[in-house]
């Protein structure tokens, strides 16, 4: 076994094997940045029990405790309730920065300089136009259409128009392939909403910043010129900050996983789409709507919680995390910004609900020994809604702004000399071999379903 790495950590892992006796010394990984420590598990095959045998593979459905990559784009502390983009914290950049700047940042690994910042934005805002088929394209959907499926097969047909977006080892081509993505995602996603709406689809102005110009896209009606509530602006950008980009979630290893097999950009964001959309995912900021609608009083959340607890089939949304086991440093930044937003706005029932379920939830032996906390989707949803966007819209708010960091992540892992097509191993747990036995009897050059007779 190689033992470079074990050295350079000073520690290794002795293993005895209690079927053959044989010991093992499986090198440890050199603690990262932050002290994370691994082994190998291609450092397990060796161990077998014979010859035959395939060798020792790890077990981790979920993958509760496997690291698919070396990253150095994002950090979390779960249990410190920290998140940082290279290296800055999260509550910095909300505060400071500008999503595009962010963009940049988990891209390239530094803060742009002037120049660079303004090539960069002049790039992205001069690609926000899409062909005008992609309109026709969009007419082919029910008016009922949810807006993250329309999302999903736009940004998958978009491949269609940038064949050359597949040349992904040429780095003129993954460029433009990332601004065009960055610049056009929330055209698409503003005309997914107009669609919806039966209103015209309105095209970029490009005099307008990203979050205002979407903002123009999704809102304006006959005025000559749009101007966004610079409120609604600012908590538009700052939740954008914040969903830029989470490690490796589900989404994120999706588009790794597609892009890991050398697919066009524009397919494995798609593929990110889809896996943001569900409810235990991206889905939630909806779901937790759905669920103050639910319980749409303020004197049947103590009834909720405890049918909750009693495990109903309802889970807490917007409560509980993978990772953050003592707060959603997200959370904490939405929560304050859904105060600002709501001193424009006004409080209303349904913001009265959420307070009452937090503050239950919080003191409730349930939640607090399973270390469940409000996350990013708990108030994203009441900000978004307070801001006039339909509840099926959330996610794809929530897709504009991680498009920034899928894409870093994609081109980390292209860039990864250690990378594979991610393929993992599984245990079968199926027949072992048996003989066929069919007794169907059936023309093969007819509809199988038409012609299969039992004898
Ligand atoms: N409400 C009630 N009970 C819960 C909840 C919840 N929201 N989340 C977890 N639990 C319970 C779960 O039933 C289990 O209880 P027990 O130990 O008695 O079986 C225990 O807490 C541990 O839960 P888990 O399912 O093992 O935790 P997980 O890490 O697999 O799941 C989660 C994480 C986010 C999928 C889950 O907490 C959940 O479904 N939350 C609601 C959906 C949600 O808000 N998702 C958004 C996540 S943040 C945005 C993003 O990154 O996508």
């Amino acid at each position: 076994m190689a033992d470079t790495e074990s050295n350079a950590a000073g520690g290794s892992l002795e293993i005895k094997d209690s079927r053959t006796g044989t010991s093992y010394t499986v090198p440890i990984m050199p603690p990262a940045t932050e002290g994370d420590t691994a082994i190998r598990a291609m450092d397990l095959r060796p161990i077998k029990a014979n010859k035959e045998e395939f060798g020792l593979m790890t077990y981790d459905p979920a993958f509760m405790n496997t690291a698919s990559c070396k990253s150095a784009i994002t950090f979390i502390d779960g249990d410190k309730g920290i998140l940082r983009y290279r290296g800055y914290p999260i509550e910095q950049l909300a505060e400071k920065a500008s999503f595009l700047e962010v963009a940049w940042l988990l891209r390239n690994g530094e803060l742009p300089t002037q120049p660079q910042y303004n090539d960069w934005t002049h790039q992205i805002t001069y690609h926000t136009y899409v062909h005008e088929n992609i309109k026709t394209f969009l007419q082919g959907f029910r008016y009922d259409a949810h807006p993250m499926s329309m999302l999903c097969s736009t940004v998958a047909a978009m491949s269609s128009f940038y064949p050359n977006a597949k040349n992904i080892q040429d780095p003129a081509e993954r460029d433009i392939s990332i601004v065009r993505l960055l610049a056009k995602l929330p055209t698409l996603a503003a005309f997914c909403f107009r669609h919806v709406k039966g209103l015209p689809f309105i095209y970029p102005d490009n005099d307008l910043g990203y979050v205002e110009n979407f903002l123009s896209m999704v809102a304006r009606m006959t005025e000559p010129k749009y101007e966004g509530n610079p409120i609604f602006v600012k908590a538009l950008e700052v939740l954008f900050i914040l969903h830029a980009d989470h490690e490796q979630n589900c989404s994120t290893n999706a588009v790794r996983a597609v892009g890991s097999s050398h697919v066009d950009p524009f397919s494995a964001v798609a593929a990110g789409i889809a896996a943001l959309y569900g409810p235990l995912h991206g889905g939630a900021n909806e779901q937790v709507l759905h669920m103050i609608k639910e319980i749409g009083d303020i004197k049947n959340v103590p009834a909720f919680i405890e049918g909750v607890k009693g495990g109903k089939g309802n889970k807490l949304m917007g409560f509980g995390h993978r990772v953050y086991k003592s707060y959603d440093p997200r959370a904490r930044i939405v929560k304050k910004l859904a105060d600002e937003v709501f001193k424009v706005v006004g409080v209303d029932k349904d913001l009265e609900i959420a307070l009452e379920l937090e503050r239950i939830a919080l003191s409730d032996d349930y939640f607090v020994s399973r270390k469940l906390y409000p996350n990013v989707d708990f108030y994203t949803g009441l900000i978004y809604r307070s801001m006039a966007f339909p509840t099926d819209f959330f996610t794809v708010l929530f897709a504009v702004a991680r498009t920034a960091g899928w894409l870093s992540q994609w081109e980390e892992m292209l860039n990864d000399k250690e990378q594979k097509i991610a393929r993992p191993r599984q245990i079968y747990t199926g027949y072992g071999e048996r003989a066929y036995a069919g007794s169907l009897s059936y023309d093969m050059t007819k509809s199988s379903k038409k012609d299969a007779v039992r004898k």
